[in-house]
């Protein structure tokens, strides 16, 4: 089968590998229609984590169950379905409390797997033509309708970016009717954050990024675009509060109730744009945040960064503004998606049609198309949020 490997620093390279199969009697085989580019892939195809040349990228699933092992109860062959990131048994202490994300069986270092990611367990990508799914009764979700139908950028959204930008929104943030809610980032996990925030019915989203068809993307979705080249983001939301008049008696409250961070570690230095400054959103969100209120972060922070920018080392820690976090009684919450929380629920908000997050995805290409469309997704060039691949 044909794959998408990581090649060296900033390349990757598609490639004949051997053909997925079943390897266990509780396994799927599933032909991949539709699987997607993430921003978390760039964080190998930058060389900053541990990818070893050779490793099958992809962590963003939708297909057809080509073939079942045995034991496999609920998906045939011929089933269309969307496969979570996070590979899970389905039976462990964590699993059964709905954390599938930290699963005690899919990764024997640890807790926690996901699909075509270094240090996430041996488990090929999904930017290939066949994917081996293990524990497929839990792990393969059925959607409805055929493969290429208006709803294949939906469903390939429910794999990873739609749920964690859910995830963000209604768990790590606590988003609620009427809340004022600002995400970092305007990437598909911070358009998807602001997207589910809007859903759960926030008063008003702010989206926070400094490339234009992103901040164009954001006011396409109803949420407020904050061009961060223009000043300080969190002067600009202040200033935007006060301007629309804040509620009556609130004023001293001038900034927002739950802050997303959905950067991360690469986030840019708005000083110097041209270099990384991990810490600037924790810095921004602390600011912005009102007393008593929520920050989120979806961005990725790794234990060991293995090209830190000059200055740094490779396991630094990042300074937070505690003073200010606890005199303010924030809470902050952390995480990976325990993805499979969310699918379903997501599943039928789009199928009856009150959520179509396919309106972020802005390419379309084959395996072939894979090279450049990470290196224009890297740049963040032409216009690339979410690269979607249908092998
Ligand atoms: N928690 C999870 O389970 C999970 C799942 C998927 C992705 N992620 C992570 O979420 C993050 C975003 O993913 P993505 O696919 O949207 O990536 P992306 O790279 O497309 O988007 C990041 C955006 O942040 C912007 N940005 C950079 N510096 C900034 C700053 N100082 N202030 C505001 N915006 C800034 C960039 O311009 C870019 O548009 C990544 O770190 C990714 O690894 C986490
Ligand atoms: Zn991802
Ligand atoms: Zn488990």
């Amino acid at each position: 089968m044909r794959a998408v490997v990581y090649a060296d620093v900033r390349t990757v390279a598609v490639r004949e590998v051997p053909d997925a199969t079943l390897e266990a009697e509780t396994d799927a085989l599933v032909r991949i229609t539709s699987t997607a580019l993430c921003g978390t892939d760039l964080h190998m195809y930058d060389g900053r984590t541990g990818a070893e040349p050779g490793l099958v990228f992809g962590h963003e699933p939708l297909g057809v169950v080509e073939q079942v092992g045995s034991a496999v109860q609920t998906v045939r062959p011929g089933t269309r379905v969307v496969i979570p990131t996070h590979l899970f048994c389905g039976t462990c202490v964590m699993c059964a409390r709905g954390l599938s994300a930290a699963c005690l069986r899919a990764r024997a270092e640890g807790p926690g797997a996901a699909y075509g990611y270094a240090g996430m367990g041996p488990y090929r990508g999904a930017q290939a033509d066949l994917l081996r799914v293990p524990w497929a009764d839990a792990n393969c979700v059925p959607v409805p309708g055929e493969p290429g139908d208006g709803y294949e950028d939906d469903f390939v959204l429910l794999a990873d970016a739609f749920v964690t930008g859910w995830h963000a929104a209604a768990t790590l943030a606590g988003v609620e009717p009427g809340d004022t809610v600002a995400v970092f980032g305007a990437g598909t996990i911070g358009l998807l954050t602001a997207y589910s925030a809007l859903i759960r019915g926030a008063r008003v989203v702010y989206c926070v990024d400094g490339v234009d068809a992103r901040l164009d993307k954001a006011g396409e979705i109803g949420a407020v675009p904050v061009d961060f080249r223009r000043g300080d983001p969190v002067e600009q939301i202040r200033a935007d509060r006060a301007r629309t008049g804040l509620p009556l008696g609130e004023e001293k409250l001038g900034g927002i109730d739950k802050v997303v961070d959905a950067v991360g570690f690469q986030a840019r230095d708005r000083e110097r744009p041209e270099q990384e400054r991990p810490d600037q959103v924790i810095a921004d969100a602390a600011r912005l945040v009102n007393p008593a209120g929520a920050i989120a972060v979806a961005g990725v922070y790794p234990e060991k960064d293995l090209h830190p920018r000059p200055g740094a080392s490779a396991s630094e820690e990042l300074v937070a503004p505690w003073g200010t976090l606890f005199s303010k009684g924030v809470s902050v919450r952390f995480g990976r998606t325990h993805d499979r929380r969310y699918t379903v629920l997501l599943r039928d908000l789009v199928v009856s049609g009150r959520a179509r997050p396919s309106v972020i995805v802005t390419h379309h290409g084959t395996l072939a198309d894979a090279p450049e469309l990470y290196r224009s997704f890297d740049r963040r060039e032409n216009g690339v949020i979410k690269a979607v691949l249908r092998p």
